[in-house]
């Protein structure tokens, strides 16, 4: 883990928020590589799962959203971590993931029964276990806590922690609009809030993360064939469109007290990661929980009419939902390789090239021959016509360019040299086995 965060830094994939005041726990911010690598990401995932297919249809949501959204979807009520205090050092932790063997559902009790040490001064006196809501709450309009208090608590709103509830608030103006034969779903991709109490494992746990959910509307008696679907769906564009090794993939299928409040059956998506097993990714059966909820809160029908039968009833949600930043990640340490070339030591991003931040690289072999960089500059264009994804390095000499090149996963690095002037070919470098090849400039 340390070495590829030490390379996201290096490289201009990615920097802790907020770096130049010291930082700002649970916040990452992404550079110029980072942020072609996610656009890329979320892209193809938008690609998959939305313009490739004729039942899936996207929304963007505010960020914002009625503060009654979160009393009906139970997160005001239930979306809290056990939170633990060392009444030694009065440290905070959450306490299913300083001690092992116990869920979010613990109790002091059980907490306790597990001996565990404080992990920062080492002692074992603990406070009870406290839920903590883990909603950031921010105030809409023009209202001063000291000009009125009680009008402030009214004004209220939270910062959305999932993209779901944008959806499912959206289901009726979309049913009412475009009429989809169900099964369909509805996929958002945005930003979410979380005020986790123990941000940790680089992007991992991030207290601002982003997310690409689907909320896929069944009838309820076929809820069980459509999951099976969207899991092998799942499967299909992690291993086959992203290029994740899928023997480090693993199910768990989550035991009914470690659920969601809303799910009946969650299958969790876990990836072996750097520093252990975590999970990548979940899909929940949701039931009809959150659009019921909804007709309830709002005095909205949320009923669907089948146009072929008739029959009118409220659909059930399957949810598949990752976050971009652990998925990153796990294309990141997927990718990640250290070999050795001629003694020493070379890094390798092995990156799928639908990914890369950069197709190709362009360098003239001597950056001071004006004939070689004219030469190169002509080929540049040409490639960036082609493939929009490419760069242009003419610093340090071409060993130093190969490996900076490989450390951020270009598939391919072109070089002019002196026969590209009179024949013109030139030598194209290939990132994974370092093999060089000698091609004409119109078939690259
Ligand atoms: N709408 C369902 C939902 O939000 P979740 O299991 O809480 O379910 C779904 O989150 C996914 O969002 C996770 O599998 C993970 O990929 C990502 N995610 C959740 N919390 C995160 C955090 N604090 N930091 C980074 N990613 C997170």
């Amino acid at each position: 883990m340390e070495d590829i965060i030490s390379l996201c830094k290096r490289r201009g994939f990615i920097f802790p928020g907020s770096d130049v005041y010291g930082g700002f726990a649970g916040t990452w911010d992404f550079g110029p590589l980072g942020v072609t690598l996610k656009k890329k990401l979320m892209d193809e995932w938008w690609h998959y799962f939305v313009d490739s297919r004729d039942d899936i249809y996207g929304v963007d949501a505010a960020i914002l959203m009625n503060p009654k959204t979160w009393i009906a979807s139970g997160h005001t009520a239930t979306f809290a971590d056990p939170l633990v205090e060392c009444k030694e050092c009065k440290s905070r932790f959450r306490a299913d993931k300083i001690a092992s063997g116990i869920t979010e559902s613990v109790t002091t009790e059980e907490f306790l029964a597990t001996h565990t040490k404080c992990p920062v001064c080492g002692k074992e006196n603990w406070g009870p276990i406290r839920k903590f809501n883990m909603m950031f709450t921010t105030h809409v309009g023009a209202v001063l806590p000291d000009d009125d208090a009680e009008l402030a608590e009214k004004n209220i709103a939270y910062l959305r922690p999932e993209t779901a509830q944008g959806i499912f608030t959206n289901y009726k103006n979309v049913v009412d609009t475009i009429y989809p034969n169900i099964p369909f779903g509805l996929a958002q991709q945005g930003k979410a809030f979380r005020n986790e109490i123990s941000p940790r494992d680089f992007i991992l746990r991030d207290r601002e993360c982003s997310q690409m959910e689907i909320e896929y509307f069944v009838h309820p008696d076929t809820w069980e064939e459509n999951f099976e679907a969207l899991r092998a769906a799942q499967h299909d564009f992690l291993e086959n469109i992203i290029g994740l090794d899928g023997s480090k993939l693993h199910e768990y299928e989550v035991p009914a007290e470690d659920r969601a409040h809303y799910s009946k059956r969650t299958i969790d998506f876990m990836f072996d990661y750097p520093n252990g097993e975590e999970e990548l990714m979940g899909l929940a059966y949701r039931t009809d929980f959150d659009l019921s909820n909804i007709a309830r809160e709002s005095g909205k029908s949320m009923e669907y009419r089948d146009k072929n039968t008739n029959e009118t009833f409220v659909p059930h949600v399957i949810e598949p939902s990752i976050g971009v930043e652990r998925l990153t990640l796990a294309v990141l340490s997927n990718a990640y390789t250290e070999d050795e070339i001629n003694g020493e030591k070379r890094i390798v991003l092995k990156l799928p090239e639908n990914l890369a931040p950069f197709r190709f690289c362009v360098s003239p072999l001597l950056k001071n021959k004006p004939e070689l960089v004219e030469k190169a500059k002509e080929v540049y264009s040409m490639l960036r016509k082609k493939y929009t994804n490419v760069t242009w390095d003419d610093s340090g000499n071409i060993g130093k360019r190969y490996r900076k090149q490989d450390e951020i996963g270009t598939p391919k690095c072109v070089v002019i040299d002196f026969d590209t002037l009179e024949d013109d070919t030139v030598t194209v470098r290939d990132r994974n086995t370092t093999e060089q090849i000698r091609i004409k400039i119109s078939e690259l």
